[in-house]
């Protein structure tokens, strides 16, 4: 069977740490997550998985784990609400990765873009090649060229799945900014921490992993202070991770339950939505 390369030590290999995270929470926490998809990518890849798989087993990888399984979730139920009200919305996923929200979203109306790296989508478009109203953008997206493919008619909402961490601050404030511009009234949810947490990051995942050469740098200590960025914002709002969508709380280990209350009291790992006004001129 071919293998999928992904290139070592580069932003694009972090999108290993949560498909692999998804497969070990399918094995893991049955009852909570099945992701048969993640075990078939996770099988194409040219990728060390037992290193990984050691690291990921150990109480604080397992916790990772969760928490990347558990986001998926979250912006899944995001996604899922906007599309409750805009049923043939477009639904854009920033930085995708090998993560199939689009298809367990799916309506049979709205229509899903996954934007990447052109060396990502390569690998995409052969392991999830787009489906019928979908499409593989290669595209970076600092790099705003892409928002010229997104069809706005029906609404859209943004998700970004462990993006932002790698972007400077600047940049992501650009970046919400063109967005809030060019797509009045849509969405965008993505996940979040503070300054603790992306160094956490720093020492932990991206380390372990090998992946020394990218920075974590976006950090939040309140998304509120999202509301200061633009007039062009109509809300900001924010729930926990691990207990603001779906409480696990009480089917996690005791070890797991004080590393969710470190999560949500000292690292601050929120999902944040923010909705952008209807007409950025009012
Ligand atoms: C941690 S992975 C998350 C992947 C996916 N969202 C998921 O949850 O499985 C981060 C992803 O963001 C992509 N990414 C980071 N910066 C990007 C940029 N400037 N333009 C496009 N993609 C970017 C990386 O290539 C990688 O696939």
């Amino acid at each position: 069977m071919k293998k999928y390369h992904i290139e070592k030590n580069t932003i694009q290999e972090t999108l290993v740490i949560p498909l692999f995270g998804r497969l070990v929470c399918s094995e893991r926490f049955p009852a909570l997550f099945s992701d048969p998809e993640a075990k078939r990518i996770c099988g194409s890849l040219d990728y060390d998985f037992e290193e990984k798989r050691k690291k990921m087993e150990s109480p604080a990888g397992l916790f990772g784990a969760l928490e990347v399984a558990q986001r998926q979730y979250d912006l899944l139920c995001e996604v899922k609400n906007y599309l409750g009200e805009h049923p043939e919305a477009a639904v854009v996923n920033l930085g995708c990765g090998l993560d199939d929200t689009f298809s367990k979203a799916d309506n049979g109306l709205c229509r899903g873009y996954n934007i990447d790296f052109p060396d990502v989508i390569a690998v995409r478009n052969e392991l999830l090649p787009a489906g019928e109203r979908e499409q593989n953008i290669a595209c970076d997206l600092n790099d705003y060229s892409w928002m010229d493919l997104i069809d706005q008619t029906d609404g859209v909402v943004f998700f970004a799945a462990g993006v932002f961490y790698y972007f400077r601050t600047e940049d992501v404030k650009k970046l919400f900014l063109a967005m809030a511009d060019r797509f009045p009234g849509a969405e965008l949810v993505f996940d979040i921490c503070n300054e603790r947490g992306a160094k956490l990051m720093r020492k932990t995942w991206l380390k372990e992993a090998g992946i020394t050469d990218v920075g974590a740098y976006f950090s939040l200590e309140d998304p509120k202070e999202l509301s200061l960025w633009s007039g062009s914002f109509r809300q900001v709002v924010s729930r926990s991770y691990m207990r603001g969508y779906r409480d696990i709380y009480n089917d996690v280990s005791l070890l797991h339950k004080l590393m969710i209350r470190f999560c949500d009291g000292l690292v601050k790992m929120r999902i944040v939505r923010i909705s952008f006004k209807e007409n950025t001129a009012d």
